[in-house]
């Protein structure tokens, strides 16, 4: 028998947005991952691949990430007794999201150069003994997040008409696709026009990992991709905050920035709202 590293992720809020429903003529739905003990979606997936990690007897867990991954890894580590190394590009990541992950004692090593060239060093040290890597390229990770899929089947009753997201790597995306199997509403991933330079820096990322699978999810599902620009992400984060409440993160808000190119008049939208607005406040 295992022993489950937990720190009371998932079960969060599925919350009706009353006023931007009627805003956008939809009946709009909010999935709060802000709510996850680290604040971010990413507990739910590294809850399973840190047990993973401790029964395959790793001592060590790496990622390289853009803050949450880190915050969630760094946490996870402590819970378990293990060491927790992040890769960050230097500069690229928020502050309250590095303070997360020295508070729990997690190790920052930054590199030169974009997430890709964290990726690769994540890599490159995660795969020397005892170590482990729980980025999303880690499947325990999709495991543990596809679970958000199947609380929204069990509180609706069955999928939504739409579910849109904000798409980084991808590998959410990917997870949603997995808990929702033969019932997938149809997916649109949120991309950011300037994905190298965008205010949202949760998904600074130029090249996503999972590309051909969300793009394989878009097409099963009869969805779309859709960009927007970083006026419009700063726009719907403002305004989820003043109308319903919520305070999340700029890349969090991608979901509602593109309300307007993804659902139809009086369609059931689940909006998934991936991390807390105290992570990355600038
Ligand atoms: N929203 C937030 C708040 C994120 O932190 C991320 C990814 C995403 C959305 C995108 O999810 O990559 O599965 O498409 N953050 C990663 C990290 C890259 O390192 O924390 P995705």
């Amino acid at each position: 028998m295992s022993v489950q590293v937990t720190l009371g992720e998932g079960g969060t809020p599925l919350l009706h947005a009353p006023r931007l429903s009627e805003r956008f003529g939809v009946d709009l739905w909010l999935k709060w991952e802000g709510a996850n003990p680290t604040g971010s979606f990413k507990d739910r997936g590294m809850a399973v691949a840190v047990t993973r990690a401790v029964e395959d007897g790793a001592h060590t867990l790496v990622c390289a990430s853009t803050g949450n991954t880190a915050a969630s890894c760094a946490a996870y580590a402590a819970r378990a007794g293990l060491r927790a190394v992040i890769v960050v590009a230097k500069g690229a990541a928020a502050g309250p999201k590095l303070l997360q992950v020295q508070a729990v004692g997690g190790e920052i090593v930054e590199v030169d150069g974009s997430f890709s060239d964290a990726f690769a060093h994540a890599e490159d040290l995660g795969s020397r003994a005892g170590h482990a890597i729980v980025n999303s390229t880690n499947p325990h990770r999709i495991e543990g997040q596809k679970t958000a899929a199947f609380e929204i089947l069990e509180r609706l009753g069955g999928p939504p008409d739409v579910l849109t997201l904000p798409y980084g790597g991808g590998g959410n995306t990917r997870a949603y696709a997995l808990g929702f199997g033969d019932r997938l509403p149809r997916f649109h991933p949120v991309q950011v026009a300037d994905r190298a330079h965008t205010v949202a820096s949760a998904i600074r990322i130029v090249e996503p990992v999972h590309a051909a699978e969300v793009e394989d999810v878009v097409r099963r599902s009869g969805g779309s991709v859709v960009t927007v620009d970083d006026d419009a992400i700063v726009a719907a984060r403002n305004l989820l905050g003043r109308e319903e409440g919520l305070f999340c993160e700029p890349a969090s808000a991608a979901g509602i920035a593109a309300l307007d190119r993804s659902a139809r008049p009086g369609e059931r939208v689940v909006c998934v709202v991936t991390g807390h607005g105290l992570k990355d406040p600038a």
